[in-house]
């Protein structure tokens, strides 16, 4: 009889700009707010902000590095990759692909997925049933996402709440169970709780001209446009994510044969603590079996639960043994959750060449890019010249 497949994390990295913003900040600007109320609202206290020219895909490739550093794995072990994400670089190439291209992942499928702040968990699930049906090997899974970019500064019940940031797995196959139980649910009777209307194909903003069919192609606004706002009925969305998440782990929890005492550490999505200590208390949970730090990036959407990840392993919250469950909800509306056994030892320091090594491996990847792109063009100019692909 074939041995059953199951797919365990092997590598995990995390990024987040350098640039931070306290709530003092809001202040400053002139909004009519406070750093206690957004504090003893949320639970935030600061965000970690993008630099004007950095993209989603800039964060996502940093937070993969190290993902793979840890696997030990190099470029060529990965067979796809997808990128979870609602604030891609463009419309199109999907971000996956851009990730795939910096990094010289040249034997990877690619792919972007988009169930805003329950990307990641959707990400994960996917990942591994592609890694247990054996039709992947090794997959890097990100959750990256930089909805600042999308904020109405003017806003103060948006604008205060959200931060940039990535994070990264790898999943390789394994003998017993990594991962475990997983669902994802959605709602689209209430996708107009929380939107970012602009720049699709309902709400166009973002087009110069007349369309062929002579419709008006709406105004050439791109972000600036209003539509392209994020807008979010916030008591709504607090109502729903009190019940959703704790809904949600607890079905992967009976799915996966787990009592609340079993749980070592429930990873919420990241958006405002309330929601977190409400859907812990239903769960059952003592406040030291949950991971939190929306405090100090706030809510950074699909890289929530990865960025929460990568910090509980890194300060010794998570050992081999231990059971994990991931939950989370966001726009659509959508929600996940999943439920794990941590199955690696978890390295205690970075070795000396890894930072090398990944510097390295990154060059050359931009070198052969850059050969490919030649390549391609050289032989485009060369077909002209024959007169074929007319
Ligand atoms: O990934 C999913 C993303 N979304 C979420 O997770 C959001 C879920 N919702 C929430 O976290 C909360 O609903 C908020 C933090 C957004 C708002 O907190 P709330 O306790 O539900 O406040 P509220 O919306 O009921 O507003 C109470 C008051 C209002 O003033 P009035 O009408 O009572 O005079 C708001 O205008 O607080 C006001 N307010 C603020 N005041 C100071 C709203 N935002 C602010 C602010 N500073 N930043």
């Amino acid at each position: 009889m074939m041995k059953r497949r199951y797919a365990e994390i092997a590598g995990w990295g995390m990024y987040v700009p350098s640039r931070v913003v306290p709530n003092d900040t809001f202040v400053t600007m002139g909004l009519d707010t406070s750093d206690d109320w957004i504090s003893s609202r949320t639970g935030i206290e600061r965000r970690h902000l993008v630099a004007p020219d950095e993209a989603t895909s800039d964060m996502a490739v940093r937070a993969a590095q190290g993902a793979m550093g840890v696997a030990g794995m190099n470029a060529s072990d990965i067979d796809l990759v997808i990128v979870a994400t609602c604030t891609p670089d463009h419309v199109m190439p999907s971000t996956a692909s851009i990730v795939q291209d910096r990094l010289g992942m040249l034997n990877a499928g690619a792919m972007d997925l988009n169930a805003a702040c329950s990307g990641f968990v959707y990400a994960l699930a996917t990942g591994a049933a592609q890694v247990e049906s054996g039709r992947s090997k090794n997959v890097l899974v990100i959750g990256a996402d930089e909805l600042s970019i999308y904020l109405d500064w003017k806003d103060r019940s948006t604008c205060v709440l959200f931060g940039d940031g990535a994070g990264a797995v790898v999943l390789r196959p394994a003998a017993e169970p990594g991962l475990m139980g997983s669902t994802m649910g959605s709602d689209g009777s209430g996708a107009s709780l929380l939107t970012i209307e602009g720049g699709g194909s309902r709400v166009r903003t973002n087009r110069n001209g007349v369309h062929p069919n002579g419709h008006a192609n709406g105004s050439n606004g791109a972000h600036d446009a209003p539509m392209n706002y994020l807008r979010m009925n916030g008591p709504q969305i607090f109502r729903w994510a009190t019940q959703i998440m704790p809904r949600a782990a607890e079905q992967v929890m009976a799915a996966s044969g787990l009592k609340p005492e079993h749980i070592s550490l429930f990873i919420p999505h990241q958006a405002n603590s309330r929601i977190m200590e409400a859907t812990a208390k239903r769960l059952g949970l003592p406040k030291d079996k949950v991971y939190s730090n929306v405090r100090e990036y706030g809510n950074t959407s699909a890289a929530s639960i990865p960025i929460a990840l990568c910090e509980a392993l890194k300060t010794g919250r998570v050992a081999v043994g231990d059971y994990l469950v991931l939950s989370s909800f966001g726009a659509g509306l959508t929600w996940a959750a999943l439920a794990l056994r941590w199955s690696v030892q978890i390295p205690t320091h970075v070795t000396a060449w890894q930072p090398i090594r990944r510097q390295v491996q990154t060059r050359m990847a931009a070198v052969r890019s850059v050969l490919r792109r030649g390549d391609r063009a050289v032989r485009t100019q060369i077909d002209r010249r024959l007169g074929k692909g007319d």
